[in-house]
């Protein structure tokens, strides 16, 4: 951080800031919409982090700056309620209520909060948010929890505050990044192996495309897969399958009759889903990443036939990336509905990779796409910076 922040801060607070958190954005290398199906997902942290720069008050007021946006939100601790004018804003009051209704003591806070995460693209900034202000608080006021704790309630915020049903992953690798390694999970038991991704030494890199597509009705239906995909859960628990994990195809053929045609679409992107991410593990534990790559065009197929989230502009840009001869792999990344996608690349190849993609969204009339070169990442961290303390 360099110190023009520093000097902000007491611009704004008139004291200096005591703690500096931050937490990154993640990309998911395979394994989506599998993490709410208690299935296995490969995110990875990106180099891409959330600030949060904080003070503690003597009272139980609360003000955050949020650099990017230049707006301000001020509260009370004893009446958390979401804002209506800032979005930003609820992600960060939501930690601070979910904080207190797991029984935590706080006080009131200063604190201004800025990202490079980029903003609705599939990359998980909410979850940087989350998290980075959930490590600074734990620290702040001395709550020791671990780190799948804090990853757990930061989703809770989420899911109960801000109103997104989201699963846990993008909290998880928030918290948990390792540098250059990708976190193979089960989010049923939370078992997870850090797995390195020598994507350097193999000359390869992830470029990230974003469409700048950005679908409004998103989370409706991003609930209503939710939904589907536990309905068809429930007619193959009748016929004696306990869960995803264990399901095969063979099993859902059976159950099919029972289930309607959605459900049953739904239920196949995640049992293929699934066993993709096994086979990506090997894959990874190989350094054979023209199966990964592979597994990559996969898995964006049957999002968008299966589970059907994806969208035209998506569609394209991963056709594009399977007809170039140094794209080992393509698809689409986070929930989908617009956002971005993963390639992966030969390295020397991604200039080229860029203006083909440019080239096909402008041909289509689809808005022009933006990229990211993401370097794999820490999870979340926290310091101490001194000792003063706000009035
Ligand atoms: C969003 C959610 C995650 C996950 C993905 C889809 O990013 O926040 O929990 O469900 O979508 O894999």
């Amino acid at each position: 951080m360099d110190d023009s922040r520093l000097e902000l801060f007491s611009r704004i607070f008139h004291t200096r800031p005591q703690i500096l958190s931050s937490a990154p954005g993640r990309i998911n290398i395979i394994g989506e919409h599998t993490d709410y199906n208690n299935g296995y997902v490969l995110p990875a942290a990106i180099h891409l982090r959330t600030c949060f720069l904080a003070a503690p008050r003597r009272d139980t007021r609360v003000r955050i700056w949020a650099d990017d946006f230049q707006q301000q939100e001020i509260f009370e601790l004893e009446a958390i309620s979401p804002s209506e004018a800032y979005r930003w804003a609820n992600y960060v009051k939501g930690i601070f209520w979910v904080l207190k209704q797991d029984g935590h003591r706080l006080g009131g806070v200063d604190a201004i909060v800025w990202g490079e995460v980029p903003l609705e693209s599939g990359l998980s900034s909410s979850a940087a948010l989350e998290v980075s202000v959930i490590k600074g608080l734990s620290s702040l006021f001395g709550i020791d929890l671990p780190g799948l704790s804090l990853a757990k309630l930061a989703q809770k915020a989420e899911n109960d505050f801000v109103g997104v049903q989201c699963g846990l992953m993008d909290q998880f690798i928030s918290v948990f990044g390792k540098k250059d390694s990708a976190v193979f999970l089960d989010c049923e038991t939370m078992d997870f192996a850090i797995l390195p991704l020598h994507l350097e030494k193999a000359g390869l890199k992830i470029l990230v495309y974003d469409t700048r597509v950005r679908r409004e009705l998103a989370s409706s239906e991003y609930n209503r897969r939710r939904q589907e995909a536990a309905r068809a859960l429930e007619v193959l628990r009748g016929k004696g399958v306990r869960s995803y994990k264990e399901a095969t195809l063979e099993r859902l053929e059976e159950a099919r009759p029972g289930m309607g045609d959605i459900p049953f679409q739904r239920a196949r992107h995640v049992v293929t889903e699934n066993e993709r991410v096994r086979q990506a593990v090997e894959a990874l534990r190989r350094d054979d990443f023209c199966l990964l790559g592979d597994l990559l065009f996969k898995s964006h197929q049957s999002l968008r036939d299966d589970y059907e989230v994806s969208c035209p502009e998506l569609d394209l840009l991963h056709d594009v990336g399977r007809a170039f001869p140094g794209c080992l792999g393509a698809r689409l990344v986070g929930a989908g509905f617009g956002g971005s996608g993963i390639a992966l690349l030969e390295k020397q190849t991604t200039e080229d990779f860029r203006k083909r993609m440019l080239a096909a969204a402008a041909e289509h009339g689809f808005p022009r796409p933006e990229f990211h070169e993401v370097d794999i990442g820490e999870g979340a961290s926290v310091s101490h910076l001194d000792r003063a303390e706000s009035t």
